[in-house]
């Protein structure tokens, strides 16, 4: 039977700190106690071996390349669920029924409008604005447009008013942040088509061109907003759980996690990698001069779409999302010159030493570009997809911080202090 405290010697002086099983039977040590039991604080930049919480939303396991929402294998749920299924699964910790499946439908869709006010804030955005940071802007404004009810009418649990109207206006946003983008006028939600159809056909349909939808393109959007679901404690969830540890409600936390998805390390990456992979398709495909480039630790330069904190494997995703790749271009008699130069990348660096011994692999954003340009989404929106997907997650992480007592007092890391401790204030300018 393994030991359930670990012994920490300071000084000679020995503690003992409990050990915390997870139910997968992951062991941490935990150290809620250790400043009050030690007067140490721990040091650990990046948070790289560092639990922020309990959860029982998501579980993965890095060296296995497992993902789990709620106990199910994500090559389940992205084969036989729809997104609005996976949703409700993350927020409620149950697949839907029948009835709750046609309730949380219907919520969608009658949440589907924004205020028309809210239109007119698209006019004011510069030509050329960034769909994220419109995204971000716009969420955060639902706040003052739909007051998020008073937490006895709008519990942390569960689907409520708030959380399906984010979900589904946040869709709405997004393509018409796209229209505005092209100058095309806004095309309307319409009432009788499922979540992911209706994105494609507000992006895409036209008065003068009506847009049909394609089966093959709306089941692939399923299934890549399923995959980008949820990911446990990532920057941009552990951002959505840092900001409402403070009281803050839910739609400026959920702005606050759209902003650090941005980033190119995080969520950005997909958009990256589009440029990584274009940049080596014009440069004749000189593969190895950006692999050399990648190996060069003065470079700073990375090969974006490998490599990733927790999957020491193949991150299971980007298993599901090659597929996916082929079969859309395949079935949209699609052929895109930068499928076969990330084919051929990756082929090369899987047998380069530098990323075997590092173990990096393909993760979640370095095929899914592809799909999402054969859409015909635009590379500046990849990044707004991704957090499409990750609305569920962000969600249902702020309302499980909120339930839980030990995780909802408000974060605030500490610091070990490494500059000046003292010195004399001496007059250096000609003050009068
Ligand atoms: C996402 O956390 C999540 O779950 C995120 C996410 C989610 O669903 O929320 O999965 C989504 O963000 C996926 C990751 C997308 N980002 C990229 O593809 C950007 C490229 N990858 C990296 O920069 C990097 O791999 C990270 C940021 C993903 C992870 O960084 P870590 O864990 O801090 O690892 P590290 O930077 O310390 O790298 C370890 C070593 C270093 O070499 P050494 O110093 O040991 O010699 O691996 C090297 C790094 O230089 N390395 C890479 C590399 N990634 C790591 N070298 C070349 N190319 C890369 N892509």
């Amino acid at each position: 039977m393994p030991n359930n405290t670990a012994q920490l010697t300071i000084d000679n002086i020995t503690y003992q700190l409990p050990i915390v099983e997870s139910t997968a039977g992951e062991r941490a040590i935990d150290i809620r106690g250790l400043l009050r039991e030690t007067g140490f604080i721990t040091l650990d930049s990046g948070f790289m071996n560092t639990g922020s919480c309990l959860s029982q939303i998501t579980f993965l396991d890095g060296e296995k390349g497992i993902l789990k929402y709620r106990g199910y294998d994500i090559a389940v749920l992205a084969e036989k669920c729809s997104f609005v299924e996976v949703a409700y699964l993350l927020l409620t910790g149950e697949l839907p029924n029948q009835s709750e499946l046609e309730q949380f439908q219907h919520d969608m869709t009658r949440y589907s409008l924004i205020h028309e006010d809210m239109i007119h804030f698209f006019d004011h955005f510069p030509p050329k604005a960034a769909p994220m940071s419109i995204l971000s802007s716009m969420i955060g404004t639902l706040h003052d447009f739909y007051p998020e009810m008073d937490l006895d009418q709008d519990p942390y649990g569960g689907i409520t008013t708030t959380t399906a109207r984010l979900l589904s206006k946040a869709r709405t946003i997004a393509a018409f942040s796209y229209k505005k983008n092209m100058g095309h006028p806004l095309v309307y939600p319409r009432g009788d088509i499922g979540y992911c159809a209706n994105f494609l056909h507000m992006m895409f349909d036209r008065p003068n061109l009506p847009y049909e939808l394609n089966p093959v393109l709306v089941s692939a959007l399923n299934k890549l907003l399923i995959l980008h679901a949820d990911h446990e404690q990532n920057c941009s969830t552990s951002t959505v759980r840092l900001v409402g540890s403070a009281g803050v409600r839910l739609y400026p936390s959920i702005s606050a996690g759209v902003s650090a998805l941005w980033g190119p390390l995080h969520g950005g990456a997909n958009a990256a990698v589009m440029k990584m992979l274009e940049r080596i398709l014009a440069d004749g495909k000189d593969y190895e001069k950006y692999i050399s480039m990648a190996k060069d630790p003065n470079s700073g330069y990375r090969l974006t779409g490998f490599g990733h904190r927790v999957y020491k494997t193949y991150d299971p995703r980007a298993t599901i999302i090659k597929k996916t790749c082929h079969e859309v271009l395949n079935t949209s008699k699609i052929s895109d010159p930068l499928l076969e130069v990330a084919l051929k990348l990756e082929e090369l660096v899987s047998n380069d030493e530098y990323f075997i011994e590092r173990n990096l692999y393909p993760n979640v954003d370095f095929y899914s570009g592809i799909i999402y340009r054969a859409m015909g989404i635009p590379t500046n929106m990849f990044t707004v997809m991704f957090a499409l997907g990750r609305l569920p997650g962000w969600i249902a992480h702020w309302q499980e911080m909120n339930q839980d007592k030990d995780s909802s007092r408000i974060g605030r890391p500490r610091q070990v202090y490494n500059g000046i401790v003292e010195r004399p204030f001496k007059e250096i300018v000609d003050r009068y």
